[in-house]
């Protein structure tokens, strides 16, 4: 499923856009521990499906050490994900961490990551749709958060106040929090996107001093809804179906790297 509408004009723009790979993992190697929060205060967008392809692109086309980090005491999507492919025998090839959010074994995020970052080369945190508490530690300890949802309304409506949550916790981060929106679930074939984009840019709430305007990446970096990922609870994707995740990744990147280049 290809990205027709945005398409660059030709390989140079292409790669106007995007990091090589090798600066990234040059970038990745040179620090170690870079965190990715996934979330939106928001059940159902595509999170979980999310972190799981950036965890295949790191740890399989990048061979990058990966944690994943399960943060939702709900749905646990990702630890049941895993647990059902080990039991197919699948290779999973990052490592899951649980982090409870409620009861006896509850710690704040900012703990439980610390010693990923010194282990692995790049941190992946499913948020969940729930928990304002570790979405607001992600913030103030990570450095890119991605928010993906649908191209419609019924997705993206709690976006505005995920950014506005998101950049009073950022306040507190030493290193910088890059958030992007991006739409996942796309066929491509209609003016979804367009329309989404354009309408959540818009301020209804003329009175609301905090609207942050909504951070999307390009256009052509949007997810397609091939059916892949949905068969991906039981049907390992395969190297192919992660290059739509590669571009993405490669795109966030190179605005990251570029970032503190110029610092
Ligand atoms: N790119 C995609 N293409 C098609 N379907 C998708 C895509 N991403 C997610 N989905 C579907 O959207 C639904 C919700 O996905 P997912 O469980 O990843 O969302 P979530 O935000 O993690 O939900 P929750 O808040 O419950 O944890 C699932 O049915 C999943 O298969
Ligand atoms: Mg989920």
């Amino acid at each position: 499923m290809s990205n027709w509408r945005h398409r660059p004009t030709d390989e140079k723009e292409l790669f106007r856009l995007i990091a090589p790979v090798k600066a990234i993992v040059k970038w990745v190697k040179s620090r170690r521990g870079l965190v990715i929060g996934v979330g939106i205060l928001k059940g159902g967008t595509g999170k979980s499906t999310s972190v799981l392809y950036l965890a295949l692109y790191f740890a399989r086309v990048l061979n990058l050490k990966v944690a994943v980090v399960d943060t939702d005491d709900n749905s646990q999507s990702i630890s049941r994900w895993v647990t059902t492919h080990k039991a197919l025998g699948n290779n999973v090839p990052f490592d899951l961490k649980v982090h409870p959010t409620k009861g006896a074994d509850a710690i704040p995020l900012k703990k439980r990551l610390k010693p990923l970052k010194s282990e692995y080369d790049v941190v992946i945190v499913d948020l969940g749709g729930g928990d304002k508490e570790t979405f607001i530690d992600l913030c103030a300890e990570g450095r890119l958060l991605l928010m993906p949802s649908a191209p419609s309304g019924w997705e993206t409506d709690r976006i505005q106040a995920t950014l506005q949550t998101a950049s009073r916790a950022a306040v507190l981060n030493p290193e910088g929090l890059d958030v992007y929106n991006f739409f996942v679930k796309c066929d491509f074939t209609s003016t979804l996107p367009e329309e989404e984009r354009e309408a959540m840019a818009l301020d209804l709430s003329e009175e609301d001093e905090d609207f942050v305007p909504p951070p999307f990446l390009h256009p052509y970096f949007d997810i397609s809804k091939a059916p892949h990922h949905i068969r991906s609870w039981n049907v390992m994707p395969g190297r192919s179906d992660l290059e739509e995740w590669g571009l993405l990744v490669r795109h966030a990147m190179k605005g990251i790297i570029e970032e503190e280049e110029a610092a």
